[in-house]
C-alpha cells in the first residue's frame, strides 16, 4: 500500500492525502485537510468508511469472525481470565501479574457500593419502568455527586474515576436488578475474600433460586461480562467517546453509552430476540417468520442476525452458544423450548439463501438471551448486563481518547440540502 492517496478532479486539480498505517487491518486516508485543501466535506452516512479513532485497545476483522482484545483472542480470554483481568487490560495495555491482579481487584471492590442518593433516585421509579432508563437516572446520581471534583487532564484521576465507575455501575446494576424484580433489600456489602464476580452475583442472586448453583453463575456472569466488555468504535462506545472529547466527566459520558445501548438495534437486541422466540412459540411457525423477515414490506427483521462489521461469524456468539447447553443443564432450566426454537431458526435461517448472500449470521445477542433467562433475568434487564461489561470498554476508550495527542471536541459537518436564504 502507498503512503499517500492522490485524489484528482476534472477540472486537473490533484492533493495529496497521507495514509495511517495500521498494525492489522485496515489502513485510512487521513482526510482532515481536506476541506482547507479543497472546500469540500466527505460524506459517509452510517460511517460506513470512516474510522473515528485511532486505537489499540481492540481488534475486530469481521470477513474472519476475529476480535481480539489487546491482541489476545476473545474465546482465550472467555476460557481463562477473570472480568477484572481483562479490564485491567483494557484500561492498561498488558494482562496483569498476580500481585497486580490482586491490587486491582481490591481496588474495585472497595468502590464497589450502591450510595444512598442513588437509592433514593431508583426508589422513585415503578418497578415496571425500563430498567435502561433507571440506570441512566442513577448513573447520573453519580455524576452530580462526583462530577465537579473530576480532572480531565490528569491520568491518575481519569483511572481512579474510570475503575469508580465501573464498580459503581456494576453495584448499581445489581441493586436495580433487585428492585426491578421486587427482591428483599439485602445488605450488599463486599466480601475481600471473593472475586469481583463472585462478589456481583451475590449482589444479584442473594435469596435466589440462582443462589443455589452461585458458582455456576459467577462463572456465567464472568464469561458474558468479558463477552461484551468491549468492541472498537461501535455506537455506544463512539457515543462515549464523543461525549467524553467535550471534556465532561466519565459517569456522564457512560450515560450516553447507556442511551445509545439500548436501542433494539444494539445492545436491545438481546431482549428482542428473546420477545421474538417466545413469539415464535413453536418450532412449526419458525418459516413463517423467516418469510416475514425477508418480506421488504414487513419491518420484521431477525433480531440477533446480522452485524455492521461481521461477516463470517460473530466469536462472541460461538463462546456463547456452546456455553449455553451447559449452563441450562446445570440450572435445571427451563429454557429448553426457547433453546430449541433459536437453535432450529439458526439452522433454517444459514441454509437460507436471502441470509447466506447477505452474510447474516447469528450474532452475540442471538445466544445471551436464553443463558440470561436461565439465571432467571426478565428480558428488560439483559441490556443493562450487556452496560455494566461494555462499561469496562466504555472506560477505558475515554482514558485512550483523552491521552491522544490528536484529541480534539468531536464535531462531525454536514450536507446542508436545506432552503437557500429566502425573504422573511
Ligand atoms: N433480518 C433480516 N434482514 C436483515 C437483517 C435481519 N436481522 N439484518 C440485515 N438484514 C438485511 C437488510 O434488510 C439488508 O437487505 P437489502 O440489502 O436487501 O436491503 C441487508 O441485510 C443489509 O442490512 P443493513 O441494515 O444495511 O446492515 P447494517 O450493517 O446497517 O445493520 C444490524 C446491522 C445489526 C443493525 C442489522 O443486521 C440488524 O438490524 N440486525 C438485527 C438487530 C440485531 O441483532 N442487532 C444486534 C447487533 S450485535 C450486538 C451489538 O453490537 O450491539
Amino acid at each position: 500500500m502507498t503512503q499517500k492517496a492522490l485524489i484528482s478532479f476534472e477540472d486537473g486539480s490533484k492533493y495529496e492525502l497521507p495514509i495511517i498505517k495500521a498494525t492489522k487491518g485496515e489502513d485510512a486516508v487521513d482526510v482532515s485537510s481536506l476541506l482547507k485543501q479543497t472546500h469540500l466535506f466527505t460524506y459517509d452516512a452510517g460511517f460506513l468508511s470512516t474510522a473515528s479513532c485511532k486505537s489499540s485497545i481492540t481488534y475486530i476483522d469481521g470477513d474472519k469472525g476475529i476480535l481480539l482484545h489487546r491482541g489476545y483472542k476473545i474465546a482465550d480470554l472467555a476460557e481463562k481470565v477473570s472480568f477484572s483481568s481483562l479490564f485491567y487490560a483494557l484500561l492498561f495495555g498488558e494482562l496483569p501479574k498476580e500481585k497486580e491482579f490482586k491490587d486491582f481487584e481490591k481496588r474495585i471492590l472497595e468502590k464497589m457500593v450502591v450510595e444512598e442518593e442513588v437509592k433514593k433516585i431508583i426508589l422513585t421509579f415503578k418497578p415496571s419502568s425500563h430498567p435502561m432508563a433507571i440506570m441512566m437516572a442513577a448513573i447520573s446520581m453519580l455524576s452530580a455527586k462526583y462530577g465537579a471534583n473530576y480532572s480531565p487532564y490528569k491520568e491518575e484521576a481519569i483511572i481512579e474515576t474510570a475503575i469508580d465507575t465501573l464498580a459503581k455501575v456494576c453495584a448499581t446494576g445489581a441493586y436495580v436488578y433487585r428492585f426491578v424484580l421486587g427482591l428483599a433489600e439485602v445488605d450488599l456489602k463486599v466480601d475481600l475474600s471473593k472475586s469481583f464476580e463472585q462478589n456481583l452475583s451475590n449482589f444479584m442472586f442473594k435469596g435466589t433460586e440462582a443462589e443455589k448453583y452461585i458458582d455456576v453463575v459467577a462463572n456465567t456472569i464472568n464469561k458474558i461480562l468479558i463477552l461484551h466488555a468491549d468492541h472498537e468504535q461501535n455506537a455506544s462506545t463512539s457515543s462515549v467517546r464523543l461525549v467524553a472529547s467535550t471534556d465532561v466527566n466519565i459517569y456522564a459520558s457512560v450515560v450516553a453509552g447507556f442511551a445509545a445501548l439500548w436501542g433494539p438495534l444494539h445492545g436491545g437486541a438481546n431482549e428482542a430476540v428473546i420477545n421474538m422466540l417466545k413469539e415464535i412459540g413453536d418450532v412449526k411457525n419458525i418459516p413463517l417468520y423467516v418469510e416475514k423477515a425477508k418480506d421488504k414490506n414487513s419491518n420484521f427483521r431477525l433480531m440477533g442476525f446480522g452485524h455492521r462489521v461481521y461477516k463470517n461469524y460473530d466469536p462472541r456468539a460461538s463462546v456463547l452458544k456452546s456455553s449455553c447447553d451447559t449452563v441450562l443443564e446445570k440450572l435445571h432450566s427451563n429454557q429448553n423450548n426457547i433453546l430449541s426454537i433459536a437453535k432450529e431458526l439458526e439452522k433454517i435461517a444459514l441454509s437460507d439463501s436471502y441470509f447466506k448472500e447477505r452474510k447474516l449470521f447469528p450474532n452475540v445477542d442471538f445466544y445471551s438471551g436464553i443463558i440470561y433467562k436461565a439465571l432467571g433475568m426478565p428480558s428488560s434487564f439483559f441490556t443493562v448486563i450487556f452496560g455494566m461489561g461494555r462499561t469496562a470498554g466504555w472506560v477505558a476508550q475515554v482514558k485512550e481518547a483523552m491521552a491522544d495527542e490528536a484529541k480534539k471536541i468531536s464535531r462531525p459537518r454536514q450536507v446542508y440540502v436545506g432552503n437557500t436564504e429566502r425573504t422573511f
